[in-house]
């Protein structure tokens, strides 16, 4: 019997992103365009019911892992109670979330008395009017706040930096400073084209460019061992706390280990980030199909997950969602 996550390059999906909310309490450019976008009416948003029906499905048919995503997870006021419920999955291994951390030093010890396993928390400058810049709203001290305490509560946050010409790529080697005395691992992404948001080749920093600055003021950075399904290539200065990852989507893309599978707030699961062929479980189980049914419809999908997405520069023009409806 072969198992329904596993899709016709062998690759098994074992790693499930839910997204819980569209709604984000940043206005990130690279995320949402500035008019911002079109919400789903609330009906036709997964309850915390079927969100938990559908991990429990995936997790049945073999998920370990799930993270949770938005919009900004933090501001779905049911989230401590959905990392609860996730967390009694006997088989699931980690539950984790991806947030802006503004709502941290608030939710942080619920969530972790409730099972957080593990949190990426997403910050692309050190430095406040920088990221009143590129988040349109206020809040960096908040953030830094957040992974302190995520520091102190026993986690090694994972904290995302989406790198940019002209805007933090003067800071790549205050980033790698800042894993001086830290325990976190700071990850260098490659701007990623999603709808509406602006993206263009020479905006992007590479994987290449962000490693050339790094040596020159580090020559022994050296490379780490990897997970066989991590998305970021990890690196460290030796006899620092912390790592450095690179996360290079875009010159150097991971697809032939990729292990994960989406669920939008509005119910469709995404087989890869990129691209829009979406399937509505939300209308499915609405519609009174059966756990098998549901498996069915969820394997057929999987089945037709391509080998990778489209080349660098087909990505800009693929038709595909913003990332506020993502998560990532
Ligand atoms: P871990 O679960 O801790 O391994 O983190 P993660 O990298 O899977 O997730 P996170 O939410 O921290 O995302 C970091 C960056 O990786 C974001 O820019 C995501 O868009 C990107 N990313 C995550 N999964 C994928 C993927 O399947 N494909 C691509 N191309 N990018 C991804
Ligand atoms: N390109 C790359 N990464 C992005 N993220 C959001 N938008 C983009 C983009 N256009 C990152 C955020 C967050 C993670 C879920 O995705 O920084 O940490
Ligand atoms: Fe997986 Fe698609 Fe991301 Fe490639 S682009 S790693 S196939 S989700």
């Amino acid at each position: 019997q072969t198992s329904a996550l596993l899709d016709t390059f062998g690759r098994n999906h074992t790693y499930l992103r839910i997204s819980l909310t569209e709604r984000c309490n940043l206005r990130c450019t690279y995320c949402m365009p500035a008019e911002g976008v079109q919400l789903t009416q609330k009906t036709k948003l997964l309850t915390k019911e079927e969100i938990l029906y559908i991990a429990k499905l995936f997790v049945q048919e073999g998920v370990r892992k799930i993270r949770l995503t938005g919009g900004e997870p933090t501001v779905r006021k049911d989230i401590v109670e959905i990392i609860e419920k996730l967390k009694q999955l006997p088989k699931l291994e980690s539950v984790g979330i991806t947030t802006n951390a503004i709502m941290l030093t608030r939710l942080l010890v619920p969530m972790q008395r409730a099972g957080l396993d593990a949190l990426n928390i997403s910050l692309d400058t050190l430095k406040v009017n920088k990221y009143e810049q590129i988040t349109r709203r206020k809040g960096w001290e908040r953030v830094i706040a957040g992974i302190d305490l995520a520091i102190q509560l026993g986690y090694k946050p994972k904290v995302n930096c989406v790198l940019m010409k002209n805007f933090n790529d003067d800071e790549i080697c205050d980033f790698v400073e800042f894993t001086k005395d830290r325990n976190v691992d700071v990850r260098f992404i490659e701007y990623m084209p999603f709808t509406g948001n602006k993206w263009q080749t020479d905006k992007m920093v590479t994987f290449k460019e962000a490693m050339d600055v790094i040596k020159n003021t580090w020559p022994d950075f050296t490379s780490l061992p990897n997970g066989p399904n991590d998305t970021s290539k990890a690196y460290a200065v030796p006899g620092y706390k912390g790592q450095v990852g690179f996360i290079t989507s875009m010159t150097e893309h991971f697809c032939g280990t990729c292990n994960r599978l989406r669920i939008t707030a509005d119910g469709n699961l995404k087989v890869c980030l990129f691209g829009n062929k979406e399937v509505s479980l939300r209308d499915a189980i609405r519609g009174g199909c059966s756990e098998s049914e549901l498996i069915e419809l969820i394997s057929s999908a999987v089945k037709r997950k391509k080998k990778q997405h489209a080349g660098m520069l087909n990505l800009s023009q693929m038709e595909n969602r913003p990332m506020i409806l993502i998560g990532g």
